[in-house]
């Protein structure tokens, strides 16, 4: 007997009260336990969403939430340790030059990631397309990995933030996935709970992104710091944009060559830029204040430590990436100075060529996705190549056709965002 009951805490959410520690602590425990059913759990998210929770009741929900599983301990690793989130965006393969370049500076960066879902790609998902390689690491070998190589991106096992799995899974299904205090106790349970010393937040604003417009977004960052410096955990926020695909890719295979190309001393300026500002402050972070990430990018080291990486997951860094057998290029059907490229359009059409996946279950294509051509500030002819739709399966071009017709926008108002649009933390 806890003294406590679901509807009473549901009530006190309802009617705009604040819960207590206890309350918290109980609700959380117990809906990993799966003694509170979901049709409760789903009406104390839905009164969460509606009257929010202030400061003392989500730093007690993130820290039951971490609390429900274990925190790791990487105090067996020699190097400063520091990770990496993005909140999540259409062509965001940054991670994949980014933990590798911060290990050859002398950071360990241990990430445990997801899958995608939806629109936006998922880390994993990208990996899985090189040829050998495993998500799934043991514990052991991980630590390994990161005392050796200085970099592990791998799947998070059953043990790490327990409850968000099963409240990250019932928000999808009731419509509370878009609430600030449950988005930053989601994404900070498991960032803390993987034990980096420090963290650099990547959280995307526009079309493309979760949140659509500055200030909501610059609200989330502000909480998930404030989240990150209560646990111990030196959190700093980048808010960076997210109207405009990143890079000129989107889909698995497809952008693991553009990060190679990256780490090759190529790729397209956008993802340079943004691989070297986050390195940056991931290197600070950590306390390495006087180690320049372009000069190891630059010179090789950054794509030896990708190499270490992957064939350390049992990967070939030199086969051959798969590619589509069937494709097809969008072109201008007029001529203009492009304004926008809508990332949202972008990602759904990369989406629904196979290369997302709309339900946790369902597979995804390594070689599906989306080669884009144009930015904002380009001037195109009519006739021009736009986009180029790489699938499986032909059946799927019609309706990813569709939806990129009308992602480019031209000679319009619309001022692009700049990539790095504002900083948040000490
Ligand atoms: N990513 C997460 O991990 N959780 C959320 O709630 C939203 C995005």
């Amino acid at each position: 007997m806890t003294g406590y009951d679901a509807v009473d805490v549901i009530r006190t959410k309802r009617d705009g009260g604040q819960l207590d520690d206890g309350q918290i602590d109980w609700i959380i425990e117990a809906y990993t336990r799966r003694d509170v059913p979901d049709e409760q759990m789903s009406a104390l998210l839905m009164a969460i969403f509606l009257n929010g929770l202030d400061g003392d009741e989500l730093a007690r929900w993130t820290a039951a939430m971490i609390g429900s599983g274990v925190r790791m301990d990487l105090s067996s690793v020699p190097f400063p340790t520091v990770d990496k989130h993005s909140t999540g965006g259409v062509g965001d393969k940054i991670t994949l030059p980014l933990a590798p370049l911060v290990a050859a500076c002398g950071a360990a960066v241990p990430q445990l990631s997801g899958r995608g879902l939806g629109h936006t790609g998922g880390t994993l998902d990208k990996l899985e397309s090189i040829p050998g390689w495993r998500a799934a690491v043991p514990y052991e070998d991980y630590l390994e990995q990161l005392r050796t190589v200085g970099a592990v991106v791998c799947a998070a096992g059953d043990e790490l933030a327990p409850a968000d799995k099963l409240l990250y899974a019932l928000r999808d299904v009731t419509g509370t996935v878009e609430s600030i205090p449950l988005i930053a106790s989601s994404i900070m349970s498991k960032k803390i709970a993987e034990g980096a010393g420090a963290l650099v937040l990547d959280v995307k604003v526009g079309s493309g992104a979760f949140m659509k417009d500055v200030a909501r977004a610059r609200t989330l960052a502000e909480t998930m710091v404030g989240l990150g410096a209560a646990h111990g955990v030196h959190t700093v926020a980048l808010l960076t944009a997210m109207d405009a695909p990143l890079g000129r890719t989107a889909g698995n295979a497809l952008e693991v060559a553009e990060a190679v190309e990256v780490l090759a001393g190529g790729g397209p300026p956008d993802v340079i830029e943004l691989t070297l500002a986050l390195a940056r402050e991931m290197l600070t972070a950590a306390g390495l204040h006087d180690v320049d990430p372009a000069a190891a990018l630059a010179d090789g080291r950054a794509m030896d430590r990708w190499r270490a990486m992957i064939a350390a997951q049992g990967g070939d860094p030199d086969a051959e990436l798969p590619t589509a057998p069937e494709s097809e290029t969008v072109r201008a059907e007029r001529a203009g100075t492009v304004t926008g490229v809508d990332a949202y359009a972008v990602g759904v059409a990369a989406w629904r060529l196979g290369a997302g996946r709309a339900r946790k279950e369902d597979p995804v294509s390594a070689v599906a996705g989306v080669v884009v051509h144009v930015r904002p500030g380009d001037r195109v002819e009519a006739g021009a190549p736009l986009f180029d739709l790489h699938t499986d399966d032909a059946v799927r071009i019609p309706r990813a056709r569709e939806v990129i017709a009308t992602a480019v926008e031209y000679d319009g108002a619309t001022q692009p965002l700049p990539l790095v649009i504002d900083r948040i933390g000490a």
